[in-house]
């Protein structure tokens, strides 16, 4: 499979991708400066880490697939008017995206019940909620990322509650455009987590990656798991996952 070489349409022509210094190291992916003060390269690397970094791991491809996987569906949320940080796909594991604050929030959202949420509630996973659930944890890696409510969030200086209120309606509307895709696709969307972020002149916009790193992914016919959960819980064949749901979205979003 030739996953490397594939670019978004943009509508940027200028693009200015030579990369400078590096900005910013996370877990799974770096951020360099451009010679554009608002744009930046992402590089994905092959480093996974689950229960904040408690698990440490590493496996093939997994940049290139994310970033493969992440490029598809910010392109498709992007048709559909959701406004991202995207610009385009340079290359196997880099991406020029637009410069942005990050909110330090991430927005968790709940179709089925599964993971932290199934162990926190004593709910069994796979429990389809008959609400859409959005959990909000603050963005400190010392802590833990933990569980908050918008008050917190308010208190923390994080977000206004008219920016909460922004924030979960465009959430509500990735939600459903990711629903569908993925339905076609042939896969249960369970969870997800996002980040947003605002822009220079101040945009609220969809920002860091969506790829089965992020998102719980089940086959809709076997329930097997095709995301990270495979290196969470050691199930093996993770790289296997993580093609198949790049080749069904292709094939989902060719339709
Ligand atoms: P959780 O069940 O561990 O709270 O995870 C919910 C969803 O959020 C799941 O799809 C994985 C994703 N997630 C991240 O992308 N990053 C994180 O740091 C955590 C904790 C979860
Ligand atoms: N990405 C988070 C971490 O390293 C958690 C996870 O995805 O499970 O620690």
């Amino acid at each position: 499979m030739e996953i490397g070489e594939r670019r978004i349409p943009f509508k940027n022509e200028s693009i200015m991708s030579e990369k400078k210094e590096m900005l910013y190291e996370g877990k799974a992916k770096q951020v360099f400066a451009t010679e554009n003060p608002d744009e930046v390269v992402v590089r994905y690397k092959d480093d996974a880490t689950a229960f904040n970094a408690q698990k440490r791991g590493q496996f093939d491809r997994k940049g290139e697939l994310n970033n493969a996987i992440s490029t598809l569906i910010f392109g498709y949320l992007a048709d559909n008017g959701i406004p991202t940080h995207f610009i385009a796909k340079l290359d196997d594991r880099e991406q020029l995206v637009k410069k942005v604050d990050i909110i330090p929030l991430e927005i968790v959202v709940r179709n089925y019940v599964a993971g932290s949420m199934a162990q926190r509630l004593g709910v069994e996973e796979g429990i389809k909620s008959p609400v859409t659930i959005f959990d909000l944890c603050f963005k400190r890696d010392d802590l833990g990322d933990p569980l908050i409510n918008d008050h917190h969030a308010v208190f923390l200086g994080a977000a206004s509650y008219a920016e909460l209120a922004e924030m979960y309606a465009l959430t509500d509307k990735i939600n459903k455009l990711l629903i569908d895709l993925f339905d076609k696709a042939n896969v249960i969307l369970v969870d997800f987590k996002i980040e947003l972020g605002k822009t220079a002149d101040g945009k609220m916009v969809l920002a860091d990656e969506i790829s089965p790193d992020t998102c719980r992914l089940w086959d809709k016919d076997t329930k097997k798991k095709l995301d990270k959960d495979r290196f969470r819980r050691d199930l093996g064949e993770i790289t296997e996952a993580y093609v198949e749901i790049f080749n069904r979205l292709q094939k989902a979003l060719a339709k």
